[in-house]
């Protein structure tokens, strides 16, 4: 039996390399730079001893020594202080380090983008992330006993999309204002049955605005934070529907209209929108039919719009709503590529969310005759008929470019012209 030894070394059965004396330096305030120089002196397996009399550095060692894959074995009561035995490289894990010296290159102007950190370890999206990994930056190094957060979109394909870092940083660089960037100033004062129409459309569109707002709300916190650039980007179009629904708000009450009607319809349409629980499903139906379907309509509205300030307003929204559909066609596009049978999966959205709006009125009427006196340019019967046939012109648009969108998918004709007929009579 080993003498029993005053130091106390045989108890843990080493000698240790090198002694530090830490005195009453906290971890923060000095320590921990002290030890990192001392460790790297060291060669693997070699033991540091730390004598330290400030009791907090007790858990930062530990928690240190986990960090960067070193082992502490023990720590010894010496009466004023304690001694800590470190040995390096000894924890059994492989040593993970941060990257360092990877230097990111400028784009012209000065501009630092996001289409260029894909390098090192922050540039390595996995495949598949640990929920464990929870709000751990991707490319830091963790250390171990993290707790399990609540995400259910952990694989890389179920949210990503080949374009997302230039889709946030165009979102990025095309945020407006809705209170200064408006030129609510030189609004001029309408016929009533026109502003009446346009209030109107304004009720409508800020009304779908809350759908769009609400369900990627609800898919951001299933979303794995490994996948960065999905939770910044949908945090993009968070924004961007809070904006719409000001902008269209605004204008409504603007010239002293106010908001208008609320149809059944369009509350049980944005309804069964907001109740899928499929990402892919979801992400199809509002990015790609529901927001694309709106392309056309802000289309038309800025097209017909009977005043700069209104048309100012929803081209600003088009230009938003561009990027939402495009993250919604290159999402769902990769997916299909992967796994060319998850087109039924659509069909199958798409037939189940109409089988729901059989159930309810199939019109709003409102909305209808207000797009008839904005595109027709007033009430008159020869105003409304030429808005009759505009606003049907529009439907036959908005048929024909879903099913566009979606040929752009992969999906087949067939499959497109069915689902589009499907689509919702709400337009969202
Ligand atoms: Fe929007
Ligand atoms: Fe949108």
């Amino acid at each position: 039996m080993a003498d029993t030894d005053a130091d106390g070394f045989e108890v843990i059965g080493v000698t240790p390399a090198t002694v530090l004396k830490g005195g009453t330096l906290s971890a923060g305030g000095g320590l921990l730079l002290q030890v990192r120089s001392a460790i790297q002196r060291l060669g693997d397996g070699q033991v540091l001893e730390v004598q330290s009399a400030e009791p907090a550095v007790k858990e930062e060692l530990a928690a240190w020594s986990r960090l960067t894959g070193n082992q502490m074995l023990a720590d010894l009561d010496a009466g004023d202080h304690t001694r800590y035995f470190i040995r390096k490289g000894a924890s059994g894990v492989p040593r993970e380090k941060p990257d360092w010296g990877i230097k990111l290159p400028r784009r012209p102007g000065g501009r630092l983008d996001m289409r260029d950190w894909f390098v090192g370890r922050l540039g390595d999206v996995p495949e598949e992330a640990p929920a464990y990994l929870g709000f751990v930056p991707r490319g830091a190094v963790r250390e171990p006993g993290m707790p399990e957060f609540p995400y259910t979109l952990n694989r890389r394909p179920e949210v990503w999309a080949d374009n997302i870092a230039d889709l946030y940083e165009q979102a990025t660089a095309q945020q407006w204002n809705a209170s200064t960037d408006i030129a609510w100033d030189s609004l001029p004062r309408l016929p009533d049955d026109v502003e009446r129409a346009v209030c109107q459309v304004m009720t409508f569109l800020a009304e779908n605005e809350y759908a769009a707002l609400y369900i990627p709300s609800r898919f951001l916190p299933r979303i794995n934070a490994q996948y960065t650039e999905v939770v910044l980007f949908l945090a993009t179009v968070i924004n961007d529907e809070a904006r719409h629904i000001e902008a269209f708000t605004k204008r409504a009450v603007a010239n002293g209209g106010g908001l208008q009607y609320s149809a059944s319809l369009t509350e049980w349409s944005l309804h069964s929108l907001l109740v899928q629980e499929d990402y892919f499903q979801s992400s199809f139906l509002l990015h790609v039919l529901g927001e694309g379907t709106f392309l056309d309509l802000l289309d038309f509205l800025a097209r017909f719009a009977p005043d700069p300030v209104t048309a100012d307003v929803v081209r600003r929204a088009r230009q938003d709503e561009g990027r939402h559909v495009a993250y919604g066609i290159a999402h769902v596009r990769e997916q299909l590529r992967a796994d060319p049978t998850k087109s039924e999966a659509l069909v199958t959205a798409a037939e189940e969310r109409s089988a729901v709006l059989q159930a309810t009125t199939g019109a709003n009427p409102m909305v209808m005759e207000a797009l008839a006196i904005i595109s027709g340019g007033g009430s008159l019967p020869e105003q409304m008929a030429r808005g009759v046939e505009a606003v049907r012109a529009l439907f036959n648009d908005m048929h024909e470019y879903r099913v566009r969108r979606m040929l752009q998918l992969g999906l087949d004709e067939a499959t497109a012209q069915k689902i589009s007929r499907l689509h919702t009579p709400n337009f969202m």
